[in-house]
């Protein structure tokens, strides 16, 4: 297959990328063929960084061989090129001699991710590969323009990599990978149509709790898409799809400290971030100071909410407000 077809593909199918921001995965694509490069790096991100977000360790475990079946598509589309698995360290010693194995003798290198949370972003990544300080740089450049070395860059989520397989392989069927987690009797990854709803999907893998589960239906609540940055919905809130990261984490109401939940999400980011900013450094660390102190201030956490938002160098900053403001305001703190 030639570079125009599966690029051609991936857009009649307009796949759009599984690492979070949704992107379609065709315009990537032809942006770093356009670049032109004499040298192309593709770089293949599971770093998976998320809280409680397994479905790239699945992925990577069960289909080592799609995965890397996407990256060699990516390898043959682009010129002269190279790739690099930017693998979370926690995955790294099960799966780094599978990779290299299945790899072969094409020119794929593993890479242990350093850093915390911030270090999955797809430009400090390229920072932390060329062994400078783990910050995020300004865009523009895109990678795709100017990324790793100064070379024109494609960063894709494994999943990505996944279905450009199966695409390619005229297998696709327009799913995508949900990661359940929490207080739920089957947590674990599962693939239904990105079309299906929350709702659906915990009711398909019989998490829902007619099924059996010891919470009764209005005695839990949701986080979805994307770990700690996923939104709260309530039961009567789940009859969307997911955008984003295909994560559901379920927490039994009566079961759960919230503020315990929320002094997790807020050490996360602390630790998480890169303190590049101060709206993101001393936000993300008034917040916990408030949360550990039980002194919940809305103004002020409207104010610190607005100064992320509006202020933030990158979008793990703009992110931090959401679980917070909805688990505040849906469950009455
Ligand atoms: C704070 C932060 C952390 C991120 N962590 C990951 C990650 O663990 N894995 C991932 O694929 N993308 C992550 N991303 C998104 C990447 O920047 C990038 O958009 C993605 O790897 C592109 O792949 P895709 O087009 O296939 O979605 C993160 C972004 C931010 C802002
Ligand atoms: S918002 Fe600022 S401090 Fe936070 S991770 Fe991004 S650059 Fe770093």
């Amino acid at each position: 297959m030639n570079g125009m077809d599966i690029i051609a593909k991936l857009k009649q199918v307009n796949l759009t990328g599984r690492g979070g921001a949704s992107f379609p995965t065709y315009l990537k694509w032809q942006s770093v063929k356009d670049a032109n490069g004499s040298k192309t790096y593709i770089i293949c991100n599971g770093s998976e960084g998320e809280l409680n977000v397994y479905k790239d360790k699945h992925i990577l475990e069960n289909y080592t061989e799609e995965v890397l079946n996407g990256i060699k598509i990516a390898l043959e589309t682009f010129h002269n090129a190279q790739a690099i698995i930017y693998l979370n360290k926690k995955y790294y010693p099960k799966l780094n001699q599978k990779l290299k194995k299945l790899a072969g003798k094409l020119p794929i290198t593993i890479y242990r991710k350093t850093g915390e949370y911030i270090a999955g972003e797809e430009t400090t990544l390229l920072e932390a590969i060329e062994n400078k300080p783990h910050e995020p740089r300004i865009k523009p450049p895109y990678p795709a323009q100017k990324g790793l070395y100064g070379y024109p860059t494609l960063v894709n989520n494994v999943e990505t990599f996944y279905f450009v397989s199966k695409i390619a392989k005229g297998q696709y069927k327009g799913e995508k990978f949900y990661s359940i987690a929490g207080d739920v009797k089957h947590p674990g990854t599962y693939l239904f149509p990105e079309t299906a709803t929350i709702k659906e999907i915990i009711n398909r893998t019989h998490n829902w709790p007619k099924h059996g589960l010891f919470m009764k239906s209005d005695n839990f609540f949701v986080q979805a898409g994307g770990g700690a940055t996923g939104e709260i919905l309530l039961p009567k809130e789940l009859g969307v799809p997911i955008k984003g990261v295909g994560s559901i984490i379920i927490y039994d109401r009566k079961k759960t400290d919230l503020y315990k939940l929320m002094e997790t999400w807020a050490d996360f980011f602390v630790k998480g971030n890169c303190d590049k900013c101060v709206p993101c450094r001393e936000g993300s660390y008034r917040i916990l100071e408030m949360i550990k102190h039980k002194k919940i201030d809305k103004e002020k956490l409207e104010e610190l909410y607005f100064a992320l938002e509006q202020t933030s160098f990158c979008p793990l900053g703009k992110s931090i407000p959401t679980a917070f403001r909805s688990l505040i305001k849906k469950l009455d703190i």
